[in-house]
């Protein structure tokens, strides 16, 4: 592996990720490298595009640069070609990071190599299980939002828009992103991971519920017709 490139990534990543709340800040981009490059030793693909995307693979997410979709790829485009690196690398790198991010339960994931079905299964295993469930209540929390409201229905999102504009409870998310994953997977190793992280987040939500209609919370509750509370 190319040790020294790969150290002058990480250390622009860092910098940038320094600010960043904990459902996306420099652990997560540790989380996904290290889970990323246990799936390349077992699933194979070129070490150091899977290493640099998975590092690169959030650098300019549109829910931190104002809004500006699919840019990440520009910006590690960039990154790549001020280290030295070739067109070929730069692009190839480029093309996984535009093509890691969920965007929607009706948008298909385009699956046009082994190195971005890594990264991306990387990606997807650390927004489930535990970390998975810490990552979206930080999410909902730092955005004010309730855990759950009874009456707003999750929704099936059909464009990457409509999915990034949505801004529902907590909740919702399990059911709009979370518990979608397992079946989005590529590699067999992280399947067979995520299935343990899967039923952890199906029995949380399960609980959830539970918990919240055990005493018939709704409907002890004098709310008018359309109101909260
Ligand atoms: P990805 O890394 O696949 O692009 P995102 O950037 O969409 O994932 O999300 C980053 C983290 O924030 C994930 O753990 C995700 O589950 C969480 N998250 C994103 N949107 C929401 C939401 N509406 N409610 C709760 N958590 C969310
Ligand atoms: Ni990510």
């Amino acid at each position: 592996m190319n040790t020294q490139l790969i150290e002058a990534v990480r250390g622009i990543v860092v910098e940038q990720f320094k600010s960043h709340g904990a459902d996306h800040d420099f652990d997560h981009i540790l989380r996904v490298y290290n889970m990323a490059m246990f799936l390349q030793s077992k699933e194979g693909g070129d070490a150091d595009i899977i290493a640099c995307a998975a590092l690169l693979h959030d650098i300019s997410d549109h829910k931190l640069n104002g809004g500006i979709m699919n840019d990440g790829g520009r910006v590690s485009k960039e990154i790549l070609l001020k280290l030295g690196q070739t067109e070929l690398f730069a692009d190839t790198v480029a093309k996984i990071v535009d093509g890691v991010s969920y965007k929607g339960a009706s948008v298909a994931d385009e699956a046009f190599s082994l190195e971005v079905q890594i990264v991306r299964d990387a990606d997807r295993l650390d927004a489930m299980g535990a970390i998975g469930i810490a990552r979206a209540f930080h999410f909902g929390g730092s955005r004010n939002r309730p855990f759950y409201l009874a009456d707003t229905a999750p929704k099936e999102h059909r464009t990457f828009e409509e999915y990034a504009n949505d801004k529902s409870h907590t909740i919702n998310h399990f059911h709009e992103k979370l518990l979608l994953l397992q079946d989005r997977l590529h590699t067999k190793t992280a399947i067979a991971e995520g299935q343990k992280r899967h039923d952890l987040m199906q029995e949380f939500v399960d609980a959830f519920y539970a918990d919240w209609h055990f005493m018939g919370y709704k409907e002890s509750v004098t709310a008018k017709p359309g109101e909260r509370y």
